[in-house]
């Protein structure tokens, strides 16, 4: 499972970056606005400091409109991913970007019935939000099992991202349902890596290792 942050924050980017575990980055228009720069600015200090995949949404309307700024995004580096919203509109754009091999993330799905529709619009990556899901009394994780299991009866190449994750457990059931990769808020990313028995553990050594002679 590759491990994504979702967000925009510079500070925290480079603090995943130097751990060596990040694979790539995704941000949304609600993301971008909590930064105090500007949208392309921020989005190539981004690309400058990931080496994966870093989405950026469009906020057209139309077809025309979505291709129009997706021509302007990919400008801005190389690793740029068109992110688009999962409506009729955003598919007929993630099929002219794709066949022209601009790299797209149909964005805001919710059932396996738009998953099918963004693989076949041929997305490189489909984006499902787990939390919201959740939030709306149903079972996120299903979902993501249900695409999972039709992705592989189709073999198509639409790589899953599991996105609105909300806690620790969500990364753990993403990992067991075979998604490729997991979207992390940078909050839930530093939960990963505690755990109290570690922190004990690293007192007691210390303790101890303050008793050694010489
Ligand atoms: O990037 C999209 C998604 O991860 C948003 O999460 O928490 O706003 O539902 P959330």
């Amino acid at each position: 499972m590759k491990i994504f942050l979702d967000t925009a924050n510079l500070k925290d980017i480079k603090q995943a970056q130097d751990m060596g575990i990040l694979d790539g980055v995704t941000t949304n228009p609600t993301l971008i606005s909590k930064e105090q720069k500007s949208f392309k600015e921020l989005v190539k200090e981004i690309c400058a400091i990931v080496k994966g995949p870093v989405s950026a949404e469009v906020v057209g309307k139309t077809a025309g409109e979505m291709v129009k700024e997706a021509e302007g995004l990919v400008k801005i580096a190389k690793n740029i991913v068109v992110k688009i919203p999962m409506t009729a509109e955003g598919l007929k754009t993630a099929n002219s970007l794709s066949s022209r091999g601009i790299k797209t993330n149909v964005t805001l799905c919710f059932s396996a019935l738009q998953a099918i529709l963004a693989a076949k619009a041929g997305a490189t990556y489909m984006s499902v939000f787990v939390g919201r899901l959740d939030d709306a009394g149903h079972v996120g994780m299903d979902v993501v099992r249900q695409i999972k299991q039709i992705y592989l009866n189709y073999k198509f190449s639409t790589e899953i991202i599991v996105a609105s994750i909300r806690h620790p457990l969500h990364v753990v059931e993403t990992a067991l349902s075979g998604a490729d990769i997991a979207t992390i808020p940078y909050a839930v990313f530093e939960k990963m890596f505690k755990h109290p028995l570690t922190e004990d553990g690293i007192e007691i050594f210390l303790k101890d290792w303050a008793k050694v002679k010489g």
